[in-house]
Protein backbone atom coordinates (compact mmCIF):
# COMPACT_ATOMS: atom_id res chain seq x y z
CA UNK A 1 0.00 0.00 0.00
CA UNK A 2 1.42 3.55 -1.04
CA UNK A 3 -0.27 6.90 -0.41
CA UNK A 4 -0.74 7.15 -3.77
CA UNK A 5 -2.50 4.08 -4.07
CA UNK A 6 -5.47 5.38 -2.00
CA UNK A 7 -6.57 6.84 -4.96
CA UNK A 8 -8.95 9.91 -5.89
CA UNK A 9 -10.58 11.48 -2.63
CA UNK A 10 -13.75 10.76 -2.73
CA UNK A 11 -15.59 11.31 0.70
CA UNK A 12 -17.23 8.50 1.88
CA UNK A 13 -20.44 9.92 3.89
CA UNK A 14 -21.13 11.84 0.05
CA UNK A 15 -24.49 10.27 -1.09
CA UNK A 16 -24.76 8.17 2.36
CA UNK A 17 -27.73 8.08 4.26
CA UNK A 18 -26.34 6.60 7.01
CA UNK A 19 -27.82 4.18 9.50
CA UNK A 20 -30.12 4.98 12.38
CA UNK A 21 -28.48 2.98 15.33
CA UNK A 22 -30.40 2.20 18.79
CA UNK A 23 -28.65 2.24 22.30
CA UNK A 24 -29.37 -0.64 23.88
CA UNK A 25 -27.18 -0.06 27.05
CA UNK A 26 -25.23 2.40 28.94
CA UNK A 27 -22.43 1.66 31.06
CA UNK A 28 -20.24 4.63 32.73
CA UNK A 29 -16.40 4.53 32.61
CA UNK A 30 -14.62 7.49 34.16
CA UNK A 31 -15.77 10.72 32.30
CA UNK A 32 -17.56 8.65 29.52
CA UNK A 33 -19.99 6.06 29.13
CA UNK A 34 -19.22 2.49 27.34
CA UNK A 35 -22.41 2.84 25.18
CA UNK A 36 -23.88 0.04 22.97
CA UNK A 37 -26.03 0.36 20.04
CA UNK A 38 -28.02 -1.80 17.56
CA UNK A 39 -27.33 -1.57 13.83
CA UNK A 40 -29.33 -2.37 10.86
CA UNK A 41 -28.22 -6.22 10.32
CA UNK A 42 -27.80 -6.31 6.63
CA UNK A 43 -24.81 -3.81 6.57
CA UNK A 44 -22.15 -5.93 6.06
CA UNK A 45 -19.70 -2.91 6.41
CA UNK A 46 -20.25 -3.08 10.06
CA UNK A 47 -19.13 -6.64 10.66
CA UNK A 48 -16.16 -5.94 8.58
CA UNK A 49 -15.16 -2.87 10.48
CA UNK A 50 -11.64 -2.98 12.36
CA UNK A 51 -10.14 -1.33 15.60
CA UNK A 52 -9.38 2.52 14.29
CA UNK A 53 -11.99 3.23 12.23
CA UNK A 54 -13.84 6.08 13.13
CA UNK A 55 -18.30 6.87 12.92
CA UNK A 56 -19.79 10.71 12.42
CA UNK A 57 -22.58 11.64 13.80
CA UNK A 58 -23.92 14.10 10.65
CA UNK A 59 -24.93 18.19 11.59
CA UNK A 60 -28.60 18.24 11.88
CA UNK A 61 -29.72 21.61 11.94
CA UNK A 62 -32.95 21.09 12.99
CA UNK A 63 -31.50 19.64 16.26
CA UNK A 64 -29.35 22.58 16.61
CA UNK A 65 -26.35 20.69 15.93
CA UNK A 66 -24.21 22.61 13.24
CA UNK A 67 -21.23 20.15 13.67
CA UNK A 68 -20.61 16.91 12.79
CA UNK A 69 -19.24 14.62 15.79
CA UNK A 70 -16.52 12.35 15.07
CA UNK A 71 -16.21 8.66 17.24
CA UNK A 72 -13.80 5.87 17.54
CA UNK A 73 -15.58 2.97 16.40
CA UNK A 74 -14.88 0.76 20.13
CA UNK A 75 -16.49 -2.38 18.76
CA UNK A 76 -18.41 -4.88 16.86
CA UNK A 77 -20.72 -7.66 18.10
CA UNK A 78 -22.37 -9.91 15.41
CA UNK A 79 -24.64 -12.27 16.88
CA UNK A 80 -27.32 -14.29 15.50
CA UNK A 81 -29.85 -14.04 17.99
CA UNK A 82 -28.94 -10.16 19.36
CA UNK A 83 -28.27 -8.80 15.65
CA UNK A 84 -25.01 -6.32 15.08
CA UNK A 85 -24.51 -4.63 18.12
CA UNK A 86 -21.36 -1.58 18.08
CA UNK A 87 -19.59 0.38 20.97
CA UNK A 88 -18.90 4.00 21.24
CA UNK A 89 -17.17 5.46 23.84
CA UNK A 90 -19.25 8.96 24.73
CA UNK A 91 -18.79 11.79 26.82
CA UNK A 92 -20.81 11.63 30.29
CA UNK A 93 -22.13 14.71 30.34
CA UNK A 94 -23.91 13.81 26.79
CA UNK A 95 -26.36 12.02 29.24
CA UNK A 96 -26.35 8.74 26.63
CA UNK A 97 -29.42 6.96 27.46
CA UNK A 98 -30.98 3.83 26.47
CA UNK A 99 -33.74 3.66 23.71
CA UNK A 100 -31.87 7.23 22.39
CA UNK A 101 -31.86 7.00 18.29
CA UNK A 102 -28.42 8.14 16.63
CA UNK A 103 -28.27 8.74 13.24
CA UNK A 104 -24.47 7.40 12.19
CA UNK A 105 -22.15 7.33 8.84
CA UNK A 106 -19.34 4.91 8.56
CA UNK A 107 -17.34 2.65 9.62
CA UNK A 108 -15.02 5.28 7.79
CA UNK A 109 -11.39 4.82 7.00
CA UNK A 110 -8.38 2.20 7.51
CA UNK A 111 -8.17 0.28 10.83
CA UNK A 112 -5.27 -1.57 12.48
CA UNK A 113 -4.69 -4.78 11.11
CA UNK A 114 -4.11 -7.96 13.13
CA UNK A 115 -0.58 -9.37 12.25
CA UNK A 116 -0.72 -12.62 10.80
CA UNK A 117 1.44 -14.63 13.42
CA UNK A 118 1.02 -14.25 17.18
CA UNK A 119 3.42 -11.62 18.22
CA UNK A 120 4.16 -9.70 21.82
CA UNK A 121 2.57 -6.26 20.74
CA UNK A 122 2.90 -3.22 22.40
CA UNK A 123 -0.08 -0.74 21.98
CA UNK A 124 0.00 3.12 23.26
CA UNK A 125 -2.94 5.43 23.56
CA UNK A 126 -3.59 8.77 24.85
CA UNK A 127 -7.00 9.67 26.41
CA UNK A 128 -8.84 8.43 23.67
CA UNK A 129 -6.67 6.99 21.82
CA UNK A 130 -7.64 4.19 24.17
CA UNK A 131 -11.06 3.60 22.65
CA UNK A 132 -9.73 1.81 19.28
CA UNK A 133 -7.03 -0.09 21.64
CA UNK A 134 -9.56 -1.40 24.21
CA UNK A 135 -10.89 -3.31 21.05
CA UNK A 136 -7.70 -4.18 19.38
CA UNK A 137 -5.79 -5.42 22.66
CA UNK A 138 -9.00 -8.25 22.49
CA UNK A 139 -8.89 -9.11 18.96
CA UNK A 140 -4.64 -9.22 19.79
CA UNK A 141 -5.09 -11.85 22.63
CA UNK A 142 -7.58 -14.14 20.87
CA UNK A 143 -4.74 -14.38 18.24
CA UNK A 144 -2.39 -15.74 20.68
CA UNK A 145 -0.46 -12.30 21.00
CA UNK A 146 0.80 -11.23 24.68
CA UNK A 147 -0.49 -7.69 24.78
CA UNK A 148 1.30 -4.61 26.56
CA UNK A 149 -0.46 -1.44 27.21
CA UNK A 150 0.79 1.85 27.80
CA UNK A 151 -1.62 5.02 28.54
CA UNK A 152 -1.48 8.68 28.88
CA UNK A 153 -3.93 10.77 30.27
CA UNK A 154 -3.54 14.46 31.74
CA UNK A 155 -6.20 13.39 34.91
CA UNK A 156 -7.34 10.23 35.79
CA UNK A 157 -11.11 10.63 35.10
CA UNK A 158 -9.13 10.63 30.93
CA UNK A 159 -8.18 7.03 31.58
CA UNK A 160 -10.90 5.17 29.27
CA UNK A 161 -12.06 2.34 30.85
CA UNK A 162 -8.96 0.80 32.34
CA UNK A 163 -10.94 -2.29 34.20
CA UNK A 164 -11.66 -3.32 30.71
CA UNK A 165 -7.70 -3.20 29.59
CA UNK A 166 -6.22 -4.48 32.34
CA UNK A 167 -8.98 -7.71 32.28
CA UNK A 168 -6.98 -7.85 28.64
CA UNK A 169 -3.29 -6.74 28.58
CA UNK A 170 -0.86 -8.93 30.28
CA UNK A 171 0.80 -5.73 31.48
CA UNK A 172 -1.16 -1.89 31.78
CA UNK A 173 1.31 1.14 32.33
CA UNK A 174 -0.21 4.85 32.84
CA UNK A 175 2.08 7.62 32.09
CA UNK A 176 1.45 11.39 31.80
CA UNK A 177 1.54 12.75 28.49
CA UNK A 178 4.92 14.39 28.56
CA UNK A 179 6.16 11.58 29.95
CA UNK A 180 3.98 9.17 27.24
CA UNK A 181 7.03 8.66 24.95
CA UNK A 182 10.31 8.25 27.46
CA UNK A 183 7.50 5.59 29.13
CA UNK A 184 7.24 3.74 25.49
CA UNK A 185 11.34 4.12 24.92
CA UNK A 186 11.73 2.16 28.01
CA UNK A 187 9.59 -0.79 27.32
CA UNK A 188 10.87 -0.77 24.00
CA UNK A 189 14.12 -1.45 25.85
CA UNK A 190 12.47 -3.72 28.09
CA UNK A 191 13.12 -7.65 27.85
CA UNK A 192 9.99 -8.62 29.20
CA UNK A 193 7.62 -6.58 26.78
CA UNK A 194 10.21 -6.68 23.80
CA UNK A 195 7.39 -6.37 21.29
CA UNK A 196 7.86 -6.87 17.46
CA UNK A 197 5.14 -4.81 17.19
CA UNK A 198 3.89 -1.13 17.98
CA UNK A 199 0.47 0.21 17.61
CA UNK A 200 -0.03 3.71 18.73
CA UNK A 201 -2.88 6.41 18.44
CA UNK A 202 -2.09 9.20 20.15
CA UNK A 203 -1.20 13.30 18.86
CA UNK A 204 0.86 13.19 16.16
CA UNK A 205 4.03 14.76 17.79
CA UNK A 206 3.57 12.04 19.90
CA UNK A 207 3.16 9.23 16.88
CA UNK A 208 5.91 11.03 15.57
CA UNK A 209 8.47 10.63 18.19
CA UNK A 210 7.48 6.79 18.85
CA UNK A 211 7.47 5.84 15.35
CA UNK A 212 11.09 7.27 15.52
CA UNK A 213 11.97 5.33 18.76
CA UNK A 214 10.79 2.03 17.48
CA UNK A 215 12.51 2.17 14.27
CA UNK A 216 15.79 3.16 15.62
CA UNK A 217 14.67 -0.36 17.96
CA UNK A 218 13.96 -2.34 14.55
CA UNK A 219 10.39 -2.32 15.88
CA UNK A 220 7.86 -1.85 12.71
CA UNK A 221 4.64 0.24 14.00
CA UNK A 222 0.88 1.11 12.78
CA UNK A 223 -0.47 4.43 14.05
CA UNK A 224 -3.12 5.77 13.96
CA UNK A 225 -2.80 9.24 12.76
CA UNK A 226 -6.08 11.25 13.52
CA UNK A 227 -6.38 13.01 17.02
CA UNK A 228 -10.17 12.83 17.22
CA UNK A 229 -9.54 16.09 20.70
CA UNK A 230 -7.65 18.30 18.13
CA UNK A 231 -7.91 18.53 14.02
CA UNK A 232 -11.18 16.45 13.23
CA UNK A 233 -13.86 18.84 12.26
CA UNK A 234 -15.90 16.69 9.83
CA UNK A 235 -14.19 12.93 9.83
CA UNK A 236 -15.46 12.34 6.37
CA UNK A 237 -12.67 13.96 4.21
CA UNK A 238 -14.46 17.28 3.28
CA UNK A 239 -12.90 19.91 5.27
CA UNK A 240 -9.02 19.08 4.97
CA UNK A 241 -8.70 20.07 9.11
CA UNK A 242 -6.74 16.39 9.45
CA UNK A 243 -4.17 16.67 6.22
CA UNK A 244 -0.99 15.51 7.38
CA UNK A 245 2.49 15.18 5.46
CA UNK A 246 3.66 11.92 4.94
CA UNK A 247 6.51 10.02 2.67
CA UNK A 248 5.43 6.60 1.63
CA UNK A 249 9.24 5.16 1.00
CA UNK A 250 8.81 6.57 -3.00
CA UNK A 251 7.25 10.05 -3.02
CA UNK A 252 5.59 12.86 -0.25
CA UNK A 253 2.30 13.81 -0.41
CA UNK A 254 -0.04 14.76 1.58
CA UNK A 255 -2.32 12.34 3.55
CA UNK A 256 -5.94 13.46 4.20
CA UNK A 257 -6.18 10.44 7.51
CA UNK A 258 -9.74 10.22 7.87
CA UNK A 259 -10.25 9.49 4.30
CA UNK A 260 -7.11 7.70 3.75
CA UNK A 261 -6.09 6.75 7.26
CA UNK A 262 -6.26 6.76 9.75
CA UNK A 263 -4.01 3.69 10.09
CA UNK A 264 -0.83 3.93 8.14
CA UNK A 265 2.75 2.50 8.73
CA UNK A 266 4.64 4.69 11.42
CA UNK A 267 7.36 5.17 8.89
CA UNK A 268 5.26 7.55 7.18
CA UNK A 269 4.98 10.13 9.30
CA UNK A 270 9.01 10.31 10.02
CA UNK A 271 9.60 10.71 6.28
CA UNK A 272 6.68 13.20 6.09
CA UNK A 273 8.03 15.07 8.88
CA UNK A 274 11.60 15.02 7.26
CA UNK A 275 10.59 15.89 3.98
S1 LIG B 1 -11.54 15.92 9.35
FE1 LIG B 1 -12.33 16.94 7.60
S2 LIG B 1 -11.07 16.14 6.03
FE2 LIG B 1 -10.46 14.98 7.75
Amino acid sequence: MSAHEHGVRTPPGAGRAGVTAVVTAVRPAGSHDVVNLVVPEDDARWSAARPGQIVVRPIDPAAGRLLPEVFWLGGVTVDEIHGTSIELVLPLERETSVGERLRLLGPFGRGFAPPSQPVDALLVAHEGGAVPMRWLVEILRARGCAVHVILSASDAQHQMDLAHLRRHARTVILALPEDLTATVDRALDDPVIDPAVVYAAAPVPALRQIASSAAARGRSTRVAALDLAAGVVCGTGLCGACDLDVHDGRSASVLRPCLEGPVVPGEWLLRGEAG
